[in-house]
This record gives structure tokens, C-alpha cells and sequence, in this order.
């Protein structure tokens, strides 16, 4: 079968979408698409001035008053993609106290999203952006945010984007239209941008070797979020290793679907954000 590009994006005249984290990466390039087939797109971003020309608004994920006031500047959406992130920074806490990573890349979506709910259209989709690096995360809800573990950059980053498909599968078992996505290795700031030393120069050689175009890697999450063909509970990344190329099916790794899981994991993104998500 031939591979799904982004000039298979069905019109989308008419329909809102927010995304997340557009200011560079694959939100910048999931962001274009979007708009480029039609949709009305609201840019959630920290800085607005950097994405000019757009409907930029503040949002800092790391800031859970800033996720409200986000939310409610939006009066509808028929997309919401998930899809800000940070990668492996040193230990430091979001305005809320969390750990870093579980705050933006979960918490802060969670929030949102719960936020948002009453606001979506029918039909409404909500694309989380997860990472293969998820298969090597363990979710410990006694301890989230790293208050009594020693602090592991890479345990935290894996955590958070196990949250992410923990959340997606939970919101689809509750009868959200919920879908995930990853991007397999994709050229962007993330590598470079949240690590420091060794982790960084890392990134800056590993990146043009092994990382595909954001275009590509951007490509299961535009899927996601515009094709008659992604249901809800998929999850979709790229087809070869789940590293490179266009949009497939793929498996979460074993354990993320346990409804128990998802129940808890629903339950402490509640009391810790302290906004009540009600499907
Ligand atoms: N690239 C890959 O190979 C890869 C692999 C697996 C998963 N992913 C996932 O893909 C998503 C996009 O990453 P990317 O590769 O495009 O990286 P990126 O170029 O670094 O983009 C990350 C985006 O997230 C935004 N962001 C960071 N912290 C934020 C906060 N506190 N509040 C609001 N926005 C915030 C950044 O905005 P600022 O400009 O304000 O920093 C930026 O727009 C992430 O969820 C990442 O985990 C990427």
C-alpha cells in the first residue's frame, strides 16, 4: 500500500484545531498542515511573538494557571493534538511543584485537555503524542514527580510518555475519541534543546545521522488527527522499526492498556491538578 502523505489530509474548511508546542519541531510542521488543508489552527505556545502571522496564544505547560487561561480563550475544537514536549532536562519543577516531565508532557496535557472538554465539537478528536521511548518507561504513582526516587532524566522522560498512552487509551475506554501517536526518531530541538552536556552533544551527532525529516515524523500524528482510517484507541507510528517512515498501526508495549493502570493514573492526574475530567 502506498504511504500516507500529508496531501492525503482530507479539507478540513470549517474545523478548529489546537496544537500544541508549535513553535518548532513537528508541532510547527503538524500546525502548517493543518492549516494548509483548511483548519482554523490556535497555536498553543509559551512565547506567541515566535510564531507570528497565526493564532498564537500563551500556553506554558509548566503552569497550570497558564493551561487554564489557555483553555478557556478557546471556544471549540473539533482537534486537540497533545503534542508538546521536553526531552531528558536536569531535575527541576514545574509552578506546581511536579517533576519537570510529568508535568508538561502529561499533567499539563491532561489538564488541558479536561479543560477543553466541554468545549469540543461533535465528532472532536484529541491526538497525545507519545514516543517509542515509552516501551522503556514504568509509571510509579506512589512517587510521580520524584520526590523520594533519585531523579534519572531518561526514567522520568519514559514515564511521562508512558503517561501519554496510559491517558490516550483511558480517554478512548471512556469514550473519548482518543488517539495516539509517535513519531519515531525525528530531527527537532528535542534532543538538544531539554539535556544538558553529554546528553546534548549526543543529540547534536545522533540527530542528522539517525533522525528523519520532521515532515515525515510528523506525519502519525496528522493521520491521527485527519484520517477516516485512525479510530479511536490506535496507535499510530512510523512503519519501519517504528523509527522511520510513514504512518502504521502500531502496539503500545504490554501493560499500558490495563484499565486499572488507566484508572489510577486518571485519578492521580486528577488530585494533583485538581481539575476534575469528567468524560
Ligand atoms: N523528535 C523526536 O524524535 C521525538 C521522538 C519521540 C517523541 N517526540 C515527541 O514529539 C513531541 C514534539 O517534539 P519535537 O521533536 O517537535 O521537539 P521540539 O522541536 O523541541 O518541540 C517541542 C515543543 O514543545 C514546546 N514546549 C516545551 N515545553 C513547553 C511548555 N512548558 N509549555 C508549552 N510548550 C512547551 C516547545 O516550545 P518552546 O519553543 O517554548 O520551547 C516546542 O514548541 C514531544 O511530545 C516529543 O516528546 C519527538
Amino acid at each position: 500500500m502506498a504511504m500516507w502523505r500529508a496531501a492525503d489530509i482530507p479539507d478540513l474548511s470549517g474545523k478548529v484545531a489546537v496544537v500544541t508546542g508549535t513553535s518548532s519541531g513537528l508541532g510547527a510542521v503538524i500546525a502548517g498542515e493543518l492549516a494548509r488543508h483548511g483548519a482554523h489552527v490556535i497555536h498553543g505556545v509559551r512565547d506567541p511573538a515566535v510564531v507570528p502571522g497565526v493564532d498564537a496564544r500563551r500556553l506554558d505547560l509548566a503552569d497550570l494557571d497558564v493551561v487554564a487561561g489557555f483553555a478557556a480563550s478557546v471556544d471549540g475544537f473539533d482537534v486537540l493534538v497533545n503534542n508538546a514536549g521536553v526531552m531528558w532536562p536536569p531535575l527541576r519543577r514545574t509552578r506546581q511543584g511536579f517533576e519537570w516531565q510529568f508535568g508538561v508532557n502529561h499533567l499539563g496535557h491532561f489538564a488541558l485537555t479536561a479543560l477543553l472538554w466541554p468545549r469540543r465539537r461533535a465528532g472532536a478528536r484529541v491526538v497525545t503524542m507519545s514516543s517509542i521511548l515509552h516501551r522503556t518507561g514504568r509509571l510509579d504513582l506512589d512517587d510521580p514527580n520524584y520526590v523520594r526516587r533519585r531523579y534519572s532524566p531518561e526514567g522520568a522522560y519514559a514515564q511521562s510518555k508512558y503517561a501519554n498512552v496510559v491517558f490516550g487509551l483511558e480517554l478512548h475506554r471512556r469514550g473519548g475519541t482518543s488517539l495516539l501517536a509517535h513519531p519515531g526518531y525525528a530531527r527537532s530541538r528535542l534532543q538538544t534543546s531539554g539535556p544538558s552536556g553529554v546528553r546534548a552533544a549526543v543529540g547534536r551527532v545522533m540527530n542528522p545521522v539517525f533522525g528523519q525529516p520532521a515532515a515525515v515524523g510528523a506525519l502519525p500524528a496528522l493521520f491521527a488527527a485527519t484520517s477516516a482510517d485512525a479510530v479511536s484507541g490506535a496507535f499510530v507510528g512510523p512503519s519501519f522499526l517504528q523509527l522511520w517512515g510513514g504512518p502504521v498501526v502500531v502496539a503500545p508495549v504490554v501493560g499500558s492498556a490495563d484499565p486499572g493502570l488507566g484508572e489510577r493514573l486518571w485519578a492521580v492526574s486528577e488530585e494533583l491538578t485538581g481539575v476534575p475530567f469528567a468524560v
